[in-house]
């Protein structure tokens, strides 16, 4: 039974919030004083060390109904004497086997696998009893979430996991570091070594526990020799102590040459290629060290052989053989190797061959291998057969090795997809990929039964979640992206939840039990992978962001004529990869038989992967009777206007959650609304002016309220060639003529006088911290600093954006400010001075003059 919201004064709307307690917040129910008689009095919990997930999960218990419900439990550590419970109302917590061994076997409780827990409320005593002391805390979480949540229904159920591996990667680097990191610096690493403090890293393991996350890879894939050194095994130790408590259990990355690397404490040798015998016992003693120090590690993730890293391959030995390296030393601790698939050559790779791909790669490495691999082997595979893009087919990879371990590789952080300064919930696209069904065999074979390894019978598989959390208090760098990190537990838990549940749990935990907050952070969420993917690049072309800098802004011109391989073939009149076999690149012919016929063929191919599978003409007619660039035009017009409507859909939530975080949220909504009209008018005038094809609607190229700044009375200020071309409106911007004195923009406003939103686009680069006044004959309307940069480490600096920096003018960096309800008379002189900082020149692209409720 739900409890009725009466008393929402006491659900603590007042009290300031940061986001570091994530979804585990236990804030105070309505009504919660009713349910006392109700709720337990006491915890029993079966375990009295304190370095028991059982231990953690008795303290989790007490502190949660405390907070929840501002009752008071006592904790009996260890069982309870006599063999016998005691007389008053309690939640027992332990293994099934504690519980067994202490008051004789329950009947009642399914078969459980490794991590699985029953859950009770029925009766006097609430049974959380795990199949081993892991699955008992997820059991605690699982109480204390229903009760966060309101919810009080008596229930008695087991849960069992759908896969045995669950665990993020951390792209951290030694330095502190976070490759494709968002929010700010790495809670494990700094200055080449493990951070003293690892109060963050202990509160990360507690979040991921209570989303049954049973491990963490903590350094990156592109991963440095010194991890090694016997004084980096023991602070990689005090991380195992601090995560056991909470069931986590500590991997790392490897790096390929490692034994050939300078290492403090190690022997360097000359070779690394694994069919060396030194080289073998290399490895051979890291292993040892390390389940010296940690005898519960888990194991290692190595990326070999991709994007220049060093790998077997080097010594022309195969990537079976340079897993074996890894999984026999790990065989006898029972620890296992994720090796990931992301094996591709970027330096010969030829576009002016027609059927040259990138996609091809994984299959055409790793198939013959099937069944080389070691039983503790699991090969780890990114969702899509390129690099977590806006929309990809499901890898074929999936399909293909039927005799190996597989995991599917998602992405928690944003990288091509926003970096956490554009909305986007992730996990509907993770759950399409998951309910793909690949045929195998001609048999049902859905991607989620093959990483879970029940389709093809493999004892081991699961979930690799990049999640690149930092030192912000958010964790992932906004508010709202961390429903991606819970969402990412849960399916991997069961992929079979639906993802609006996960999401309305999540913001129920997160923000409050308020319908309407809900319903809002709902159709946000569900709205923002279209809404991205609209104004990015839909109909499978692809992210079109820029792939040679920073993976953020629009730039689809840095796609091709290079051998990165993530190509458009675009040109004056056609455009898409030909990935057929009767006459392109042979992908569609990695999958199985029947999904390999629907892709080769356009007629079934579905629109949004046309272009993953075809090149066909701008003027090729799509099945919604739409050609290929009308619905360019159309779709990234519909998504950046969807960008514009979450701004009034958060407005909408003041007052009806904290402060602090409305606000927080609220600026990058902001952000995001310009920002998705600038990835709007880089994508449409890029292939208008490619194709030569004009919008049906009269869109693009035509904005009446725009008023160019380079069409301005300047003084100081000076015209400037914008690259990439489409990152400006009208291709060009101004900058001011000297980095050190200021310049003046001013026109005469030819406007109906009345009441405008003014809109001002400029850029806000790395390098310097410009200021601007924007004034009105000469009342000042606004005056702000260009420096929505991250500063790390630095927690009384302004509100900042955690994309990756640009130095440049250019689409990263191109950002809007608008001022509302600003009074205008016709003739009117508008002016804005800009002063420029370090090496950024207070450069302005166009100012837009906009009746209240338009768009551009
Ligand atoms: C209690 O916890 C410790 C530490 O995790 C573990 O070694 C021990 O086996 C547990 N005891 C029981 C009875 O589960
Ligand atoms: C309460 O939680 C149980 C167990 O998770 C679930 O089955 C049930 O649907 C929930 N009830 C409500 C009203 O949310
Ligand atoms: C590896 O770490 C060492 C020590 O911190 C550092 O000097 C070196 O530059 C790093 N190497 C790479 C490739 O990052
Ligand atoms: C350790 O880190 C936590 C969280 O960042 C902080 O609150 C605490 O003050 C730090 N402790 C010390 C001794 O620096
Ligand atoms: C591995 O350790 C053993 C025993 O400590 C030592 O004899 C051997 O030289 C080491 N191997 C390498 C390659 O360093
Ligand atoms: C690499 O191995 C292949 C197959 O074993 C062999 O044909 C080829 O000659 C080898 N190349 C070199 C450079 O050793
Ligand atoms: C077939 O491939 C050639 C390049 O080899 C390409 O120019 C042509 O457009 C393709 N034909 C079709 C029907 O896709
Ligand atoms: C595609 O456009 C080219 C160039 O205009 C033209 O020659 C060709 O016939 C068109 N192909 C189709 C299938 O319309
Ligand atoms: C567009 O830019 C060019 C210079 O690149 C300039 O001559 C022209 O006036 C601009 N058009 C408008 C409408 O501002
Ligand atoms: C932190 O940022 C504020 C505001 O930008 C600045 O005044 C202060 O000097 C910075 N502190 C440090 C230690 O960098
Ligand atoms: C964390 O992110 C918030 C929200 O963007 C920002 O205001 C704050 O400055 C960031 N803090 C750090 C330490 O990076
Ligand atoms: C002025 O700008 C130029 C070009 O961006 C840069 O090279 C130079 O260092 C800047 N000067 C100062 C004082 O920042």
């Amino acid at each position: 039974m739900l409890i009725p919201l009466l008393l929402l004064a006491c659900s603590g709307l007042t009290t300031a919030e940061n986001g570091l307690a994530g979804w585990l917040r236990y804030a105070p129910i309505p009504g919660a004083a009713h349910h006392h008689g109700s709720l337990p009095s006491h915890v029993v919990a079966l375990n009295d060390s304190t370095i028991s997930p059982v231990y953690t999960a008795g303290q989790e218990l007490e502190r949660g109904i405390r907070s929840i419900f501002g009752k008071s439990c006592n904790v009996h550590y260890g069982h309870f004497p006599h063999g016998h419970l005691p007389g008053f109302s309690s939640v027992v917590v332990g293994t099934l086997e504690a519980y067994s061994d202490a008051y004789g076997d329950l009947t009642d409780v399914p078969e459980l696998i490794e991590g699985g827990f029953w859950l009770s409320t029925k009766g006097q005593h609430v049974q959380i009893l795990g199949q081993n002391e892991r699955g008992t805390l997820y059991g605690a979480f699982e109480y204390l979430s229903m009760l966060a949540q309101g919810n009080t229904t008596e229930v008695a159920y087991a849960a069992n996991p759908d896969a045995p591996i669950r665990w993020t990667n951390e792209w951290d680097n030694m330095d502190g570091s976070i490759e494709r990191g968002f929010a700010g610096e790495s809670i494990f690493f700094a200055d080449g070594g493990i951070v003293g403090n690892l109060t963050r890293a202990a509160e990360y393991a507690r979040l991921l526990a209570s989303i049954r996350i049973n491990a963490v890879v903590v350094n990156n894939v592109n991963a440095n020799a010194t991890l090694l050194s016997p004084q980096n095994l023991d602070g990689l130790a005090r991380i195992a102590d601090v995560f056991r408590p909470y069931g986590v259990q500590v991997g790392i990355s490897l790096y390929f040459s490692s034994p050939a690397s300078a290492v403090p404490g190690r022997a360097s040798l000359t070779t690394f290629d694994p069919l060396d015998d030194t080289v073998k016992s290399w490895w051979g003693n890291v292993t040892r060290d390390i389940y010296q120090r940690i005898p519960d590690f888990a194991g290692y993730l190595v990326k070999a052989n991709s994007e220049g890293q060093p790998g077997p391959l080097t010594y022309n030995r195969t990537l079976a053989e340079g897993a074996a390296l890894f999984s026999k030393p790990l065989q006898p601790y029972g620890g296992i190797v994720m090796f990931r698939a992301f094996v591709y050559d970027y330096q010969t790779l030829n576009e002016s061959d027609w059927t040259a791909d990138r996609a091809n790669a994984a299959v055409d490495y790793f198939r013959p291998l099937d069944g080389e691999f070691d039983n503790n082997v699991v090969i780890q595979i990114k969702y899509g057969p390129i690099d977590f893009q806006v929309r990809e087919p499901a890898s074929p990879l999936f399909a293909d090795i039927p005799n190996s371990n597989t995991a599917i590789e998602l992405q928690i952080t944003q990288e091509y997809l926003g970096q956490q300064c554009h909305l986007l919930y992730w996990a509907p696209l993770w759950k399409e990929i998951l309910d793909t069904d690949l045929r195998a065999d001609n048999k049902a074979s859905y991607v989620k039964d093959i990483v879970s390894g029940q389709r093809f019978n493999k004892p081991l598989g699961g979930y690799a979640g990049v999640s690149n959390v930092g030192m912000n208090d958010t964790w992932l760098g906004s508010h709202l992206s961390m429903s991606n990190l819970y969402a990412f537990g849960r399916l991997a838990w069961n992929p079979s939840q639906d993802v609006v549940d996960i999401l309305q749990d999540w913001t129920r935990l997160t923000f409050t039990l308020d319908t309407s907050v809900i319903d809002t952070i709902t159709q946000m969420s569900m709205e923002s992978w279209p809404a991205y993917e609209n104004y990015s690049g839909n109909l499978g072309i692809q992210t079109l962001t820029d792939i040679l800098y920073t993976h953020y802004g629009p730039n689809p011109q840095s796609q091709d004529g290079n051998s990165w391989g993530q190509w458009t073939r675009a040109d004056g009149f056609s455009i898409g990869m030909d990935r057929t076999v009767s006459n392109g690149t042979g992908f569609a012919g990695q999958y199985p038989d029947e999904v390999a016929q629907m892709y080769e063929d356009i007629a079934t191919t579905p629109d949004n992967l046309l272009l993953w599978f075809h090149h066909v003409n701008y003027t090729h007619v799509l099945k919604s009777g739409v050609s290929v660039i009308q619905d360019f035009y159309d779709q990234h017009y519909a998504g950046a206007q969807t960008a514009q409507t979450f701004v009034t859909a958060w407005n909408s939530l003041k007052g009806k959650i904290d402060d602090e975080r409305w606000t927080d949220q609220l600026f990058r909504q902001v952000y995001q609304a310009g920002h998705s009209i600038v990835w709007r008018d880089a994508i449409t005038n890029f292939y208008h002016n490619l194709s030569g094809i004009p919008d049906e609607a009269g869109r693009v190229g035509n904005y009446p309220s725009r008023i160019e700044a380079e069409s301005m009375t300047l003084d100081g200020y000076k015209l400037y060639e914008v690259s990439p071309f489409e990152a400006a409106s009208n291709y060009t911007a101004i900058v001011t003529s000297s980095n050190t004195t200021a310049g003046t923009a001013s026109t005469a406003l030819d406007y109906d006088s009345g009441t405008y939103d003014i809109a001002v686009n400029y850029y806000d680069m790395d390098g310097g911290a410009s200021h601007y006044v924007l004034s009105i004959s000469d009342e000042v309307v606004g005056e702000w600093t260009s420096n929505f940069k991250p500063h790390i480490g630095n927690q009384t600096a302004p509100r900042v954006l955690g994309h990756a920096q640009s130095s440049y003018v250019d689409g990263h960096s191109a950002i809007r400010i608008t001022f509302s309800d600003v009074t205008i008379v016709k003739g009117d002189t508008l002016k804005i001075v800009g002063t420029p900082d370090g090496n950024e020149p207070a450069p302005l692209d166009y100012v837009s003059v906009l009746k209240p409720g338009m768009i551009d």
